[in-house]
């Protein structure tokens, strides 16, 4: 079969009414300023990419040089197309707007620039993620408030892995596709169309070196997960963690799985209520995970029903197979 590029695929998606022209160039922009990113990262030593910026972003966290590029990458790519009324970003504290010089659009748009950045210097996949959402109307100066919308509300959301392969993966709520980078043709080509995450899995991801942290309902479901065929379960897990979270979602959109990252009392000593941002982590990844088939909870609401009270507010977060999603939320509601 003739391979389908994200262009033509953007089409298809206009032609079935989906999207509209603005939201499909959109797209283009950020999918080619991600292509931009995945040439600095692949560089690495040999760019003098590497490294920290010397600076902190807005949440205290020091900065790596490639986030800071990515960063600009991504506003600079974003600024003059006409498609934006306004950008978030992980790396800066308030919204940027569109510069007067340039036309605005109807669209919001809130990215991490380049999650799981303490991989970068270890050579170990990274990526970006994005969230679209539509400028409420009569809006022509966007503030943080007007992106606080629930993620039932987007109109697209994607990541992209900077990984042994460049990869793209996208919804507008008609399920979840993969691209990948054809890097020779510089193009994005489609690879999988409607993306299933099988219900049931026997593989979890989580950072074990937090359990001692954990409140009793996650000791409770992980615990069970470790006894293996002779505990409650019946049979034997299995555990990765990246420490990418576009890595471990990509996992589990290929063979399934569950991913969390839960509240417990170490975060909560430092006064956060999580340590995923819920605007432009957790909803972009919930909505591509439920397109998916999956289930996404901060194990006790749904991530994409919960109302934004803050750009950069961090949730729990625990998503992947339905079934088991559905336990370890079963467990933390009813405790
Ligand atoms: P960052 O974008 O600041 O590098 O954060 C990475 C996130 C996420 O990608 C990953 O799942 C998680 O933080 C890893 O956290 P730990 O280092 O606590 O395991």
């Amino acid at each position: 079969m003739k391979p389908i590029s994200l262009i033509q695929f953007l089409i298809e998606e206009r032609r079935a009414g989906h999207i509209n022209a603005e939201l499909s160039l959109l797209i283009e922009v950020v999918a080619r300023a991600c292509k931009r990113i995945g040439v600095a990262t692949g560089k690495g030593a040999l760019g003098g990419v590497l490294g920290n910026a010397g600076t902190d972003n807005v949440q205290g966290e020091a900065q790596k040089k490639l986030d800071v590029i990515s960063n600009e990458i991504l506003l600079e790519a974003n600024a003059w197309g006409g498609q934006l009324a306004a950008c978030a970003s992980e790396e800066m504290e308030d919204p940027q707007p569109i510069p007067d010089m340039y036309p605005k659009g109807n669209h919001l748009l809130l990215f991490d620039p380049l999650d799981g950045s303490s991989n970068i210097d270890v050579n170990i996949s990274v990526g970006t993620i994005f969230s679209i959402l539509r400028c409420p109307d009569g809006v022509t100066e966007p503030k943080a408030e007007h992106f606080l919308q629930p993620g039932t509300a987007q109109l697209a959301a994607g990541y992209v892995v900077y990984g042994p392969s460049t990869l793209l993966v996208l919804t507008f709520g008609h399920g979840s596709h993969e691209f990948t980078l054809d890097r020779e043709v510089g193009s994005f080509v489609l690879t999988r169309r409607d993306i299933r995450i099988p219900e049931e899995t026997a593989e979890f991801a989580i950072n074990m070196s937090n359990q001692r942290h954990w409140e009793a309902p996650m000791q409770r479901y992980v615990g069970e997960l470790l006894a293996g065929r002779d505990g409650p379960r019946g049979k034997d897990f299995n555990m990765r963690w990246v420490a990418s979270m576009v890595a471990d979602v990509h996992r589990i959109l290929t063979r399934g799985g569950v991913f969390f990252y839960p509240l417990d009392a170490k975060l909560r000593a430092k006064g956060q209520s999580g340590k995923l941002r819920l605007m432009y982590e957790a909803n972009p990844m919930a909505f591509i995970v439920e397109q998916a088939g999956g289930a996404a909870s901060t194990g006790r609401e749904r991530i994409l029903d919960l109302q934004p009270t803050a750009l950069h507010q961090r949730v729990p977060v625990f998503l992947g197979s339905k079934k088991e999603i559905e336990l370890a939320t079963h467990y933390h509601v009813e405790a």
